[in-house]
């Protein structure tokens, strides 16, 4: 796989933001060429990637997504990767966790994989976080709805796996070609990584939409349009000049090396992604007094796909909720300049932020294991 090298970046604090790389080659043959003495990009033997993709745990979130769709996911991820789907499918009218499960069995007793299906709101997994994350309950002793709730949930058990990394991928991806490219993407980030704390998020190369019976290629989604410019006019004025470094601000689809994803406050609900550009900011951009030691240097890095971004359209009203989450979580940051929070203001309530992980102690995986469908709130 070639890989350019970012070709600039904004610095804060600690935090470098890298001007996205691009994909020159999916899949390189095991030798090196003339060319790459030039050294204006990454080259990663399928070697190195494939020892990279047994060192990454593979977290999807899923609600109430189709069978077919999960499936091609499933099939996308590349094998050596561990995953953990994270359900908050609803049981009416038809048992959705259940047929997640079918799906699951099957891919795993053909392949061998090891694919660990959990219920957020099954109380196997609630005793199971109870002692390390007990943030994460409601008052119906559950874990929280919400697709952050679920991610904080899989990187703390990716931290069990003995993982160096944790990726995300949503389970709405309709190309499962994309979802291979992505994931080789998270391991080929983490297989050259500077710092031991690095994020690598993946900016969609198009976002095609049906408009009227003919595809349309809009470079980005309605949400991401504005969680970019919000997150820019944040780092910008910073920075004292304008930047539109940052265009991965609603990347659902994103790796974190373990030491970083423990050290992150997590965001709930579709405040997931904003927050994490905002929790690094505000840890380590240097703005406020840290809460922690500050490493010396923390890197994100962006790549923009070669495959289109294919999900479910689930509607204008379903946009707007997330981009109001995602927008409320940068507007609420004590970071966030009064004249941007002024402008982006919303309604909605802002989403929960949770503590960092890495302090806490190990959850009950062998019970969690042992779980199931269980005692899913029904
Ligand atoms: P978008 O892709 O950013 O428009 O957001 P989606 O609504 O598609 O959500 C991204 C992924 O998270 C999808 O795979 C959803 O099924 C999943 N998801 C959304 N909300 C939740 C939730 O509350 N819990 C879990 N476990 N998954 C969720
Ligand atoms: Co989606």
């Amino acid at each position: 796989m070639r890989i350019t090298f970012p070709a600039s970046h904004e610095r804060i604090g600690a935090v470098r933001i890298h001007e996205a790389g691009r994909i020159i080659e999916l899949d390189s043959a095991g030798d090196r060429c003339e060319a790459d003495a030039r050294a204006d990009h990454a080259f990663l033997s399928s070697e190195v990637l494939e020892s990279a993709h047994r060192r990454l745990t593979v977290v999807v979130p899923i609600k109430n997504e189709r069978r077919s769709t999960l499936r091609g996911v499933l099939a996308g991820i590349p094998g050596g990767c561990r995953v953990v789907v994270v359900s908050a499918s609803e049981p009416q009218p038809i048992d959705r966790f259940g047929l997640e499960r079918e799906v699951i069995d099957d891919f795993v007793s053909r392949t061998g994989r090891h694919v660990l299906h959990v219920h957020q709101r099954d109380a196997i997994v609630a005793a199971a976080f109870e002692q390390s994350m007990p943030e994460l309950l409601d008052g119906a002793g559950l874990v929280k709805w919400g697709k952050g709730e679920a991610m904080l949930v899989g990187a703390m058990i990716a931290r069990e796996f003995d993982s160096d990394a944790v990726g995300f991928i949503d389970a709405d991806n309709y190309v499962p070609g994309a979802v291979n490219e992505y994931v080789r993407i998270f391991s080929a980030t983490i297989a050259s990584m500077k710092s031991e704390y690095t994020m690598g998020r993946i900016s969609w190369q198009s976002k095609p939409k049906v408009d009227e019976g003919s595809l349309v290629f809009n470079r980005w989604g309605r949400s991401t349009t504005v969680s970019n410019q919000v997150l820019n006019e944040v780092l910008s004025h910073y920075l004292g000049e304008g930047t539109r470094i940052i265009t991965t601000g609603n990347a659902g689809e994103h790796v974190v090396s373990m030491p970083l994803a423990g050290r992150l406050r997590f965001t709930g609900s579709f405040g997931a992604e904003t927050g994490q550009f905002i929790d690094l900011m505000e840890q380590y951009g240097g703005i406020i007094p840290p809460i922690g030691d500050v490493p010396e240097r923390v890197d994100v890095i962006q790549t923009e796909t070669i495959n289109p971004h294919f999900h479910e359209d689930k509607g204008e009203e379903h946009v707007a909720i997330m981009r109001d989450q995602s927008v409320a979580t940068i507007t609420d940051s004590p970071i966030c300049p009064p004249h941007v929070a002024e402008a982006y203001r919303t309604e909605v309530p802002v989403p929960d932020r949770y503590p960092a992980f890495e302090a806490r102690p190990a959850i009950d995986l062998e019970r969690l294991e042992k779980g199931g469908a269980g005692d899913v709130e029904r």
